[in-house]
């Protein structure tokens, strides 16, 4: 039976009474009035397949075509896309364990057929492509990953996404990397190639 709830998200939501709720990361709205922009700015336009200054000035931040940018209403909503797009239900699908559980959630509600590979504490939260090659199989459509590491923050160096890259190529398979954290605090690293899906907010 398909997942259809998030137990995690359902708490982080409406159940924190914590003063400082760092389990939410949307932005609380503005009004356009109060920021220091011209009162003239034109934030609307043809979207039909979204703005495309937006996604003109996403691409040229990325390195990328703008016809490999999707715009979301953040990261969650990019993950569930990106899932959607790439896996059937009954599609293996590897995620990291511990994941941010929302990425375990989506993978469910689309039907997926979840396996988990560790990033052991002994091992420093790290990426290890050996514990992925165990579990990795011809059935295997999508390995998820989140750079930095959600919950531990550990960053993953490159040279192990490439292999990781190069492991998914071998069955077919693609690779998800949720940079949520990632590109809110540093510089965005540019282009990566075919296979790759990467969501940020
Ligand atoms: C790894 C990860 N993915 C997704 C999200 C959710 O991002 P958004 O609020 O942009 O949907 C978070 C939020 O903290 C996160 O840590």
């Amino acid at each position: 039976m398909r997942q259809r709830h998030s137990d995690y998200m359902h708490w982080a939501k409406t159940q924190s009474r914590a003063r400082f709720n760092l389990a939410t990361s949307g932005v609380g709205s503005f009004p356009l009035a109060e920021l220091p922009v011209q009162p003239a700015l034109e934030i609307n336009g043809d979207s039909t397949y979204g703005y495309a200054h937006l996604q003109g000035a996403i691409a040229a931040k990325c390195g990328v075509d703008p016809d490999c940018v999707v715009a979301a209403a953040g990261t969650s909503m990019a993950n569930h896309l990106a899932m959607a797009a790439l896996i059937d239900p009954g599609d293996e699908v590897l995620i990291e364990h511990p994941a941010y559980e929302l990425l375990v959630s989506a993978a469910l509600f689309l039907g997926a057929d979840v396996k988990r590979f560790p990033r052991a504490e002994e091992n420093g939260y790290a990426l290890d492509t050996a514990e992925i090659r165990r579990v990795l199989t011809p059935r295997t459509k999508l390995i998820v990953v989140t750079n930095l590491h959600n919950p531990t923050s550990v960053l993953a160096p490159d040279a192990v996404l490439r292999d990781i890259g190069e492991l998914a190529r071998s069955v077919g398979a693609h690779v998800l990397v949720d940079e949520s954290t990632w590109t809110r605090f540093t510089r965005i690293r540019r282009g990566r190639r075919t296979g790759w899906v990467r969501s940020s907010s």
